[in-house]
């Protein structure tokens, strides 16, 4: 798997890459442990900041790590990660190492301690934002605090899961740039 190099990227222009919903790997690390879980479903909740929620299962070990640390990495993986990101999702970090055994490069963050994955297309620095319903129904509502995205290709190959074991490619793409309002884009 290759590492793309990534630039800065505004914070604002976040909603871009995850507003479509693509299965993102989730990196994170407490007490000098990290690790990384797959996520199918997210969603932006504010564009400005960038505010995403998303469900972490209790029993998953990344919940306590992200729980306790209060923040974690959302990484885009590309299509040819795919087999990885199914097996990120199908073993725990509780009984292995999942950066050790995928192959994966913990990249430094800037403002949190989880890692970026290097070989992701996109890492995205998170904070807890809100842990109001976390006890409730285990949804974590994340600031988005550093971004940084590999400038090409500009529309990378994301996936999408589409439940019983099935994903869908990120395709060609449309402009309808003309037909919306100011502001509405
Ligand atoms: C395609 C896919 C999507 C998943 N989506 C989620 C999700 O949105 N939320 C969640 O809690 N677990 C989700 N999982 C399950 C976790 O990734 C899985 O339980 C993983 O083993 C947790 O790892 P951990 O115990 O090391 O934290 C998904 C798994 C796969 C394969």
């Amino acid at each position: 798997m290759r590492m793309p190099k990534k630039a800065e990227f505004p914070l604002s222009e976040v909603r871009r890459y995850l507003e479509p919903g693509p299965v993102v790997l989730v990196s994170s690390a407490h007490k000098g442990r990290t690790n990384i879980m797959t996520m199918g479903w997210h969603t932006m909740m504010e564009f400005t900041p960038a505010l995403v929620g998303c469900v972490i299962a209790e029993s998953n070990h990344s919940f306590e790590l992200i729980r306790k640390s209060r923040e974690c990495v959302i990484n885009l993986p590309t299509a040819d990660m795919a087999k990885t990101v199914v097996d990120i999702g199908n073993t725990t970090g509780a009984e292995i190492d999942k950066f050790e055994t995928f192959g994966l490069t913990p990249v430094p963050a800037e403002r949190v301690k989880a890692p970026l994955i290097g070989e992701c297309h996109a890492n995205f620095e998170c904070r807890l934002h809100d842990a109001r319903l976390v006890k409730r129904y285990n949804f974590f509502i994340f600031e988005v605090v550093a971004a940084h995205v590999a400038p090409s290709p500009k529309n990378p190959r994301a996936i999408h899961y589409r439940g019983g074991g099935e994903f869908m490619v990120a395709g060609a793409s449309i402009s309808l740039r003309r037909r919306f309002r100011p502001g509405m884009l």
